[in-house]
């Protein structure tokens, strides 16, 4: 009745933004990500009938706020008459400061419940229980380069996720500019649902999410760097116009974001293979291919505004730990 999985959050390169109005958090718009390697959450999940409700313990501490939404998607998995669970979870980096740490969380959280529940469940099934709970958790299930489709259907729209590329097939780098530490203003989930229903560039950024994916997945499968640099950043760009343009509107950004995002563009000025992608918080994500990955840190580090930089190569999709 104890399990323990780990897995580590995912960096979307394709971005989603939105959600369908249908139950399920089914996502709007399709999505291509990176599953980091060093930054990573660890779970243990124990169902007990000798106790009387669910308690989570986040590195060591009570996280009372956090328990609902942890609750509810072990009521998705399992049904709401399962046993009471002791969940503790750590993580190695800052939580809710838009490093995904909701997508590493969820998606060990359903490895883990599954496997204490005594389930062989299949990873596809896991992504979608994790993705219940937060959109791009779903995609931390598998490694390496990972796409999110869609599957159309009006009644009962859903998702299907795979790797397209292992980790070790295309090696890239990914540092990680902390700009600012605590919380963000306002959640991914509130932040999509207010541009959905007042952002005037929300219709278009439903339209050419589509073409953005085909180019995606073929500079992937070519191993065509600039290519993926400019779709990646294209697709950043917009996902932050849909923000800002909402009402009120969204703006994650700080300097330190802007200064980043102008350090990229001084590199890629020299030759370096390097682009940038920012998610729902101010952390500026630099991706680049491994050659380049010291003089990328150093200068990201240089940044005026950076308080700390973070670095991971590729990695793995979540999995069981043997020793709970
Ligand atoms: O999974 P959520 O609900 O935390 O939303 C994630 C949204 C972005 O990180 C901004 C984009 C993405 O695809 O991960």
């Amino acid at each position: 009745m104890r399990a323990s999985a780990v897995a580590q959050p995912n960096i979307a390169l394709i971005k989603y933004w939105g959600k369908q109005e249908v139950a399920g958090n089914v996502p709007a718009v399709g999505s291509l990500s990176i599953t980091l390697d060093s930054l990573q959450t660890r779970m243990t999940v124990e169902f007990d009938d000798g106790i009387d409700a669910d308690s989570l313990l986040l590195n060591r501490e009570p996280a009372e706020r956090m328990l609902p939404r942890v609750s509810q998607s072990l009521d998705n998995l399992l049904g709401s008459n399962r046993s009471p669970a002791l969940i503790e979870s750590s993580c190695n980096f800052p939580i809710a400061a838009g490093l995904a740490s909701s997508a590493s969380s969820f998606a060990a959280l359903v490895v883990a419940a599954s496997r204490a529940a005594g389930l062989q469940t299949d990873t596809l099934s896991l992504a979608r229980a994790a993705g219940q709970a937060s959109g791009s958790a779903a995609r931390s299930l598998y490694g390496g380069f990972v796409e999110l489709q869609l599957i159309e259907d009006k009644q009962a729209p859903d998702i299907a996720v795979a790797s397209i590329l292992e980790a070790g097939e295309w090696p890239m780098q990914v540092i990680v500019a902390i700009t600012a530490k605590g919380e963000k203003p306002i959640s991914s989930g509130d932040a999509m649902n207010l541009s959905s229903k007042t952002s005037p560039f929300y219709a278009s950024w439903l339209e050419h999410q589509g073409h953005d994916l085909v180019v995606a997945r073929s500079a992937v499968a070519d191993r065509n760097f600039s290519a993926l640099a400019a779709i990646s950043e294209h697709n950043c760009l917009k996902m932050h116009s849909v923000m800002w343009a909402s009402r009120p509107p969204v703006v994650y950004w700080n300097k330190a974001t802007l200064a980043c995002m102008e350090t990229v563009r001084k590199l890629q000025a020299d030759g370096v293979p390097v682009f940038f992608t920012i998610d729902a918080g101010p952390q500026v994500k630099a991706v680049c291919l491994p050659k380049s990955a010291e003089r990328v840190s150093k200068a990201m580090q240089e940044t005026d505004g950076v308080i700390d930089t973070m670095e991971s190569s590729l990695g793995g999709g979540a999995r069981l730990l043997n020793n709970p």
